[in-house]
């Protein structure tokens, strides 16, 4: 099959695997160049690990480190007609990659939240591994069952307390329009809350210390987002902030009920992924951002983040350097004031016609490709390939 990308608004519903693979490989290749760390895990299982940060939170241990590797995703793989979902065709890379390398690596396909899958990852890591000393908890979704209740939650991007009305661009035409969002109802907010807060990574590292899984001294990671004044109302006063709230109370509750780890959570920086590119708004200032830190030297995609989260905090030999509420903080090159102030001016002036001009628009639409395995370069595009690819540890 000839595999082209097929895009609509933020989803693209075709992912070419040798892309995919060449993605991989270029993230291994970064974390190589690397200096060793300090102090890297051994043993990790990465909870949402076949896209965006939580695949560059496998690729950093495994490749930085060694590391025996679990990922637990949710994905399609291909059929004979069809193409699988690109966390699908990472995974696949990422194994043939580590058993290459000589590494373990186990992989999971299957719904997280569900207590099936804790029990089958306990009962792997209890087969293969006996405990794990790092576990990243990366999931990004729209709803969850829970599996006490039995109930499908859907979790919504809305304001809270009252419309929100912004500069908004239509990534398809590379119009900057406007939008306004409806605040979300106490129902919506409770359910995104449900959904994107820290209680089934709670519920997770509460399973694993019950199996007696988790090594003495093990820490345990959750992302979160903080950003700018003018994504507050959507982003951290919005639900989605209320979900994130919820997961850094988490921490508290985990590092008072668990003493032989600690809990983080390291707030990251804003980045093109399949999430990301969901959230109104969003992509118009990551476009803007972007600009302004290439320009300055400071760009960073998942895979440089992650590896500084390891490197100069996880791993670092010793404790990690948290801010003032307790927070990892590596989005501290995205808040720096310079870049900061040159995003806002260009917020102020960016119109349709001074897009290109003002923004790295050209970069986010690459970027989003990229993470479907297309524009990726030694890549033959035109030629046929097979989209039915087996996990190798299946
Ligand atoms: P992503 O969409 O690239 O990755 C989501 C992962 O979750 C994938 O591996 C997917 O297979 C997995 N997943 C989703 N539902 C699942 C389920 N039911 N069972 C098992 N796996 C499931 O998302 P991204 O952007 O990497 O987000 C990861 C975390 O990082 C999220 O908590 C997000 O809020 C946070 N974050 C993202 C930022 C961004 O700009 N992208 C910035 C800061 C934090």
């Amino acid at each position: 099959m000839i595999i082209q990308p097929k895009t609509r608004g933020f989803i693209c519903t075709t992912a070419h695997p040798e892309g995919c693979a060449a993605n991989v490989q270029s993230q291994i290749d970064y974390v190589k160049s690397r200096p060793p760390m300090a102090n890297p895990p051994k043993k990790v299982l990465v909870i949402g690990a076949s896209t965006g940060y939580g695949l560059a939170s496998r690729i950093v241990p495994a490749f930085g480190g060694g590391a025996a590797t679990i990922g637990v995703f949710f994905e399609k793989p291909g059929t004979d007609r069809k193409t699988g979902s690109a966390g699908w065709y990472n995974s696949v890379a990422f194994e043939k990659a580590a058993a290459d390398a000589g590494l373990y690596a186990k992989s999971f396909n299957g719904d997280a939240f569900s207590g099936e899958m804790k029990a089958t990852v306990i009962e792997a890591i209890k087969a293969d591994l006996g405990q794990v000393d790092s576990i990243v908890y990366s999931l990004a979704s729209p709803r969850r069952t829970d599996p006490t209740d039995g109930e499908t939650y859907r979790s919504v991007l809305k304001p809270i307390g009252q419309s929100y009305s912004q500069k908004n661009l239509n990534t398809d035409t590379g119009e900057v329009d406007s939008v306004t969002i409806e605040p979300a109802t106490e129902e919506e907010i409770a359910h995104t809350v449900k959904v994107m807060g820290g209680e089934d990574w709670e519920l997770w590292i509460k399973a694993l210390n019950e199996a007696g899984v988790l090594a003495d001294g093990f820490t345990t990671v959750a992302y979160s987002y903080i950003g700018p004044d003018l994504t507050y109302p959507i982003y951290t006063n919005g639900t989605i902030g209320k979900a994130k709230e919820h997961l850094e109370e988490s921490t508290a509750r985990m590092n008072e009920q668990f003493g032989a780890g600690t809990a983080y959570v390291s707030v990251n920086k804003a980045l093109v992924t399949q999430a990301s590119s969901a959230i109104p708004v969003v992509p118009l200032y990551i476009s803007l951002l972007y600009k302004v830190m290439k320009e300055a030297g400071l760009h960073e995609g998942t895979i440089e983040q992650i590896q500084r989260l390891f490197a100069d905090h996880l791993s670092s030999g010793s404790a990690p350097e948290l801010d003032e509420k307790g927070r990892i903080r590596i989005d501290d090159w995205e808040m720096r004031d310079d870049v900061q102030s040159a995003v806002a001016e260009a917020w102020e002036n960016v119109t349709t016609e001074n897009l290109s001009e003002l923004s790295d628009f050209s970069g986010y639409k690459n970027e989003f490709l990229r993470l479907f395995g297309f524009g990726l370069e030694g890549v033959d595009y035109e030629s046929d390939t097979n989209p039915e690819r087996p996990l190798p540890s299946e």
